[in-house]
Order: C-alpha cells, then sequence, then structure tokens
C-alpha cells in the first residue's frame, strides 16, 4: 500500500501546548482528592512530603515523559511500544510498551462515566433539580436526600445513561478534530474559563459563614501543620501517590502528547509550566474550596468526617448539599460541576489520545477512522463499569494506581539505564530554555527509579494481598476485560510491528 506519508500533526503554539498538557493534568485530583488527602495526612504538613516527592518524583518524571515523547514523535511515532523499541533493541521492548496502550485506554473506560456525572449535576443544579431539604435538619438527615439522589442516579438511570452518551459523543468530536483543531483549541477555551470558575468558587466560599463555622476556620483546619505527621511512612506514600496522580505521570498520556512536539523545541521551561498550571490548581484553588466549605457549613469535627468519606462523596453529596442551601446556590452549584465537567473533558481526551495514535502511527489508519474505532471499543467496555462499581473499583487498582506506578519506573529505567544516562540527559536538554540543574542527572539515574521501587514494594506488600483475594463475581468480569484488552494489545503490537518490518526493514 504506497501512500505518501501524512506528516505527523504539531501543536500550533507553545501557549496551546502548555494550555493543553495543563489540561492533561488538571482533573477531578486537583479539587477532590489534593485537599481530602491532605485533610487526612497532617494538613498543612502534607506540603513538605508533597514538595519532597514533586521534586525527586513529579518533576523529573514529566521531564522523562516529555523527552520521550519528543524523541518518538520526530521518529513519527507517538506511542510507547514503538518508542521503548528506538530507545531499547529488545524484542521486549515493544511489548513492555504496550502499558503505555492499556492503562491509558482501561482507565478511559470508567474515567469518562464519572466526567458524565459531572455533567448530569451541572444541569441538575442549574435548574435546581436536586434535592432542597430543610436546613435546621441534623447533619446526617440533611445530607440523606442528596446521597439518595446519588445512588439513584448512579444505578445507573437512564438519565445519567443519557448524560454518558452526550459525554462521549462531546469527546468523540474534539478527538475527531484533531490535536491543533480539537485538542488545542478545547484547551484554550476550557483551561481559561475552568482558572475563572474556579476564582469565582473561591471567592465565593471565602464569604461563607454559618453557625457551625466559617470558612476561614476551613482554611485553618486544612493547612494547620501536624508536624507530628511527619514521621508516618503512610504519609510519605499519600504525597507520592498524590503528585503522581495529579500530574497524570505513567500514562502514557503525556508521552503522547509530547509526541506532537516540534523536533527542537524546549521541553525543560514548557513541562516546568504546565505542571506549575498545575499546581496552582491544585494547591491554591483546590485547597481553597471544597474543604472550607465544608467546614463552614459543618464544623470543624463534621468535616473530618466529611473529608474521611472520600472524594467523591466531597463532590457529589456534601457539596450540592451546601450549595443548595447558599443564595445563588444553583448557580453556584452549576459552576462547582461545569468546572468539574471541563477539568474531566480535558483529561478524558488526553487518555484518549495514546489508541488513537497508535492505530494512526502504526497501522496508518486515518484520523477518523482511529477515532471512531477507540469510541466504539470503549463505549463497550465501559458498559462493565458503568453497571458494576466493584468492576470500576478494580479496574482504578490496577490500571489507574499500581500499574502506573510500574510503568514509570520501567520508563526511567528504559530512558536512562539502556538508552543510557548521557543520550537521555542530552535528549531532555535539547532545545531547553534552560538547562536542568546537573543534580537532577543523579536525581533521575538513582532517586527516582529508587523511590518508584520502594512504593510499588511497599504497595505489593500492603495493598496487594487484599486486592488479589477479593473474590466477587464483578470483580472477575473486571479482571477478564482486562486480561483480554491486554492480549488484544499485545498482539496488534506484533501485528504492527511485523507489517513495519515487512514494510520498510531499515526502520
Ligand atoms: N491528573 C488527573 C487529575 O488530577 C487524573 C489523571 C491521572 C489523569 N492520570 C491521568 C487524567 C491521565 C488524564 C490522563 O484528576
Ligand atoms: N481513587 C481516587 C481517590 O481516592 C479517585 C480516582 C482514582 C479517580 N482514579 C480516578 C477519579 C480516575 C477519577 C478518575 O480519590
Amino acid at each position: 500500500m504506497a501512500r505518501a506519508p501524512e506528516p505527523r500533526e504539531q501543536w500550533s503554539t507553545k501557549l496551546g501546548l502548555i494550555l493543553a498538557m495543563a489540561g492533561n493534568a488538571v482533573g477531578l485530583g486537583n479539587f477532590l482528592r489534593f485537599p481530602t488527602q491532605a485533610a487526612e495526612n497532617g494538613g498543612g504538613a502534607f506540603m513538605i512530603p508533597y514538595m519532597v516527592a514533586m521534586l525527586i518524583i513529579a518533576i523529573p518524571l514529566m521531564w522523562t515523559e516529555w523527552a520521550i515523547g519528543r524523541y518518538g514523535g520526530a521518529r513519527n511515532h507517538g506511542t510507547t511500544p514503538a518508542i521503548f523499541k528506538l530507545l531499547w533493541e529488545h524484542p521486549l521492548a515493544k511489548y513492555i510498551g504496550v502499558l503505555g496502550l492499556f492503562i491509558p485506554f482501561v482507565v478511559l473506560c470508567y474515567y469518562i462515566y464519572i466526567e458524565s456525572w459531572t455533567l448530569g449535576y451541572a444541569f441538575f443544579s442549574l435548574f435546581g433539580m436536586l434535592p432542597h431539604p430543610d436546613p435546621s435538619l441534623p447533619q446526617d438527615q440533611y445530607l440523606k436526600p442528596f446521597e439518595e439522589f446519588l445512588q439513584d442516579y448512579t444505578k445507573p438511570s437512564v438519565v445519567a445513561y443519557i448524560f454518558f452518551l452526550v459525554t462521549v459523543a462531546f469527546n468523540g468530536y474534539i478527538l475527531y478534530r484533531g490535536i491543533r483543531g480539537g485538542i488545542e483549541k478545547f484547551a484554550k477555551i476550557a483551561m481559561p474559563t475552568l482558572f475563572i470558575l474556579a476564582l469565582i468558587l473561591m471567592v465565593r466560599v471565602i464569604l461563607i459563614e454559618t453557625p457551625n463555622g466559617t470558612a476561614v476556620q476551613g482554611l485553618n483546619f486544612l493547612w494547620y501543620p501536624d508536624l507530628s505527621q511527619l514521621t508516618n511512612p503512610k504519609v510519605w506514600l499519600a504525597a507520592a501517590g498524590q503528585v503522581f496522580f495529579t500530574l497524570s505521570l505513567g500514562f502514557g498520556a503525556i508521552i503522547t502528547y509530547a509526541s506532537y512536539i516540534k523536533k527542537d523545541e524546549d521541553v525543560v521551561a514548557s513541562g516546568l509550566s504546565a505542571a506549575s498550571l498545575n499546581e496552582l490548581a491544585e494547591v491554591i484553588l483546590g485547597g481553597s474550596i471544597a474543604i472550607p466549605a465544608a467546614v463552614a457549613f459543618f464544623g470543624v469535627a463534621n468535616a473530618q468526617a466529611v473529608a474521611q468519606s472520600g472524594a467523591f462523596n466531597l463532590a457529589f453529596v456534601s457539596l450540592p448539599a451546601i450549595f443548595s442551601n447558599l443564595t445563588g446556590g444553583e448557580i453556584i452549584g452549576f459552576i462547582w460541576f461545569f468546572l468539574l465537567f471541563f477539568a474531566g473533558a480535558t483529561s478524558s481526551v488526553a487518555i484518549s489520545v495514546p489508541i488513537i495514535a497508535f492505530l494512526e502511527d502504526e497501522f496508518k489508519l486515518s484520523r477518523k477512522v482511529a477515532v471512531t474505532a477507540t469510541i466504539v471499543f470503549m463505549f463497550l467496555v465501559s458498559q462493565v463499569p458503568i453497571f458494576m462499581p466493584k468492576a470500576l473499583d478494580e479496574m482504578d487498582f490496577w490500571a489507574g494506581t499500581f500499574l502506573v506506578v510500574l510503568f514509570a519506573l520501567l520508563e526511567v529505567i528504559i530512558f536512562f539505564w539502556i538508552f543510557g544516562g548521557e543520550r537521555a540527559w542530552e535528549e531532555i536538554n535539547r532545545g531547553g530554555l534552560f538547562k536542568v540543574p546537573k543534580f537532577y542527572f543523579y536525581i533521575l539515574k538513582y532517586v527516582t527509579p529508587l523511590s518508584l521501587f520502594a512504593i510499588l514494594a511497599t504497595w505489593s506488600v500492603t495493598k496487594l494481598p487484599t486486592i488479589l483475594l477479593t473474590e466477587d463475581i464483578e470483580v472477575w468480569v473486571a479482571r477478564f476485560i482486562m486480561v483480554f484488552i491486554l492480549v488484544l494489545l499485545l498482539f496488534m503490537v506484533f501485528l504492527a510491528d511485523k507489517r513495519k518490518n515487512g514494510e520498510n526493514p531499515s526502520s
């Protein structure tokens, strides 16, 4: 099939690239996961392990992923099966790289469903369809209608399913329009909007005052440094997990985005800028909305329980309950959920891109065909997490928690130890607006991989046994479908590789 190779797409502007990358990173995690993790792990003191993890794990990994992606893109490959093969001439390399397709795809299949809840709730808030219980009721009775509403909605209800379809169509539309015309354009609208909405919410939340408390007490509660927590290894592990999650590391999504960067364009400063935008959204905005609102409304003692009940409960039960009781609560609730929807959508398109790029780069499918295939397959698989909540949790543990750390460890080893430390260092710094300080060379070579290994080892002892021993039909369905996806992807990588060798033995 002789066809003139079309040049790969590229980001049109540096600002667009940075906003798209920030959109990739800014997600539900910034507004929900961060504040609950901080509240549970030492408050203000959490920022110490958080900063350390940021400096020795997250920032170095981010430069690594940007550099690996740009390296691959310059050679017409945007996903890790092919890129790992370029970095490491070993028959295994391409099969290890399959994780960079498996992880984002599996996460996409449930992430997009949760994203669709935020759209549904934005709609319900705006039209005043959420419960309106009497605010003088005791806390548990006041929250109950909101809990029931969430349960009914996520059964799933027909309405939930419709919002899911709308969300899939919306994502599909952006993806169809491509990197420049879809993702970059969307990020240029969504990211500024998101920051403005978050600022409005932050200001409104600071003004909340109830007989139970004030938002300022909430800020004190969240940021009071409990230094005794610093000797607790659990706190350090939580910090490492959070920086990983919030920057979308180890998903392959950043690598694929980076493959659309021009060959010699800076990654050092751009990577840092995108990460800084994420941190702004996380620490400043994420730290000033959900928890302070919960404290002002429920009081410090009860807000503790709210934080412990988890991120989803905070988003879909506690906050709607708080907003429903404020003047203009419909609009505030709408802003909150619409903000989450934009945060989610800029992330879900990012995790869709690896599979699409794989089909385009390695099978030479057109973008439209690649997007259609990805959306259809995602839609089929997503029925599992939609109808089986325990399957969603199982998929989230394997793809969204455990394998991302393993994959990041493999990335660093392949880049810094096999491809070679000097070459990797040169690759990161090439075209850089400034040079990365030399001590990062040693961090990347030794500290980052050792830290990742330590996290994996600890989880293998603390988390794996319980997960592996779970016997539940839903869990088994999830495992079956994940193995199926993995085998399918391995087979496709095998085919792609054969095809390439047959067509052009020199590449
Ligand atoms: N970073 C996202 C958040 O903070 C979540 C996330 C993790 C993600 N990995 C991802 C989103 C990969 C998109 C792609 O919520
Ligand atoms: N488990 C995360 C928490 O404790 C939530 C989470 C994990 C999540 N993966 C996700 C949310 C992907 C959205 C998308 O908060």
